[in-house]
């Protein structure tokens, strides 16, 4: 059996849907702290199959050893965590407590029952800033400076130190650019309310909940001066997942890998290709940089390729596309 930590946020609702489909059994924890009980009936209503789901906080020893009482776990995919860059210079130790402790907890409860394969979700953000484009995973970590992604750094950094105290662990260490899209039915998705990330902010515009769209910076160094990032839709971030058990299963040890599409699109090039999708003009305000933001960044992703024989197959108008869909499904539930 699998347990998905954080299985009713955006990925791990993905991810769950894909283990469904390969008939694995899978049970599920989260606090709902960023997702809801809804989440749920969907992946029920996807799937056709029932999950095992917990609710609970990582962050409470006594839950997490229940729950692996119950059950036989072979493997963890740890999704669970606050995801904000943003957010989290404004409550850092909400997100060192929610990320470092609660992974600490999980790793001390999967050592007591023995439980040894780990696919965490890190971030590219662990790169810091000035490096040579495409990012590689061995490029040398500058220390980041947001608590969001000083907290990923913590936790590859405790992983790997685990596996070196305990060979018998086997750990994937996902690195994700920026993943977008969502389910072909439309009924998951990332949740858009509090989110200024560029397409949960282009959603609630065209939901009619925001007057204009914030371009957060227009003096980048880049073709438009709009900030350059690497957008992968999140189904083939998912079978990145698959891959990656398969790999460590194989091979012991802490890897690394980017999960991106390996290009790079403009946010002015998303927000078009948003209006010629949707038929519909933006209204774009330009506002201030925000802190932490970058100009620029895309990933090179020859070692996922080569190592889980994996490459990103939805192409950015499909990422839209899906997201357009989830749009839809939104207006007419009126949320
Ligand atoms: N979405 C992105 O753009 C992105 C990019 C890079 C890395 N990541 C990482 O991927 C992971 C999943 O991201 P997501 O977009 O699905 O986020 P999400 O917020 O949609 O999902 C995370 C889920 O974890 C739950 N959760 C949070 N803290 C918990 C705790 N202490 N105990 C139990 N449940 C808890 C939340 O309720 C939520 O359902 C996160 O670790 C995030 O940092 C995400």
């Amino acid at each position: 059996m699998i347990l998905v930590t954080g299985g009713c946020g955006y990925i791990g609702s993905h991810c769950v849907i894909s283990l469904l489909n390969q008939n694995k059994k899978v049970a599920v924890i989260d606090n709902f702290v960023n997702s809801d009980k809804s989440v749920l009936k969907k992946i029920n209503l996807i799937s056709k199959k029932n999950i095992l789901f917990y609710e609970g906080d990582l962050r409470q020893k006594s839950f997490l050893s229940d729950v692996f009482n119950k059950h036989n776990f072979e493997t963890v995919f740890h999704f669970a965590g606050l995801k904000s860059l943003s957010e989290s210079y404004k409550n850092p130790l909400e997100y060192f407590s929610a990320n470092i402790n609660s992974t600490i907890n999980l790793l001390q409860t999967m050592q007591k029952y023995k439980v040894y394969n780990l696919i965490f979700s890190s971030s590219a953000t662990v790169y810091g800033k000035d490096h040579p484009l495409p990012w590689t995973e061995n490029i040398k970590l500058k220390f980041p400076e947001s608590p969001y992604a000083q907290s990923k750094v913590f936790i590859e950094n405790l992983l790997l130190k685990y596996y070196q105290s305990d060979m018998n662990f086997k750990v994937g260490i996902l690195r994700y650019f920026n993943p977008i899209g969502c389910h072909s039915s439309g009924l998951i998705g990332d949740r858009i309310d509090g989110s200024t990330n560029l397409i949960p902010s282009i959603m609630l515009y065209l939901l009619g909940k925001k007057p204009y769209l914030p371009i957060y910076g227009n003096d980048y160094k880049t073709k438009d001066g709009s900030g350059i990032r690497d957008y992968i839709h999140v189904d083939d971030l998912v079978n990145g997942h698959i891959g990656a058990l398969k790999y460590i299963i194989e091979k012991k040890g802490v890897h690394i890998w980017n999960l991106g599409s390996g290009k790079g699109y403009s946010v002015f090039q998303i927000v078009s290709k948003f209006e010629e999708h949707y038929k519909k003009r933006i209204f774009k305000k330009v506002m201030p940089r925000r802190e932490g933001d970058l100009s620029e960044y895309w990933a090179d992703i020859s070692k996922a390729g080569k190592e889980l024989n994996w490459s990103p197959s939805l192409d950015i108008d499909k990422m839209i596309l899906d997201s357009l869909n989830h749009l839809k499904k939104l207006k007419e539930a009126n949320l």
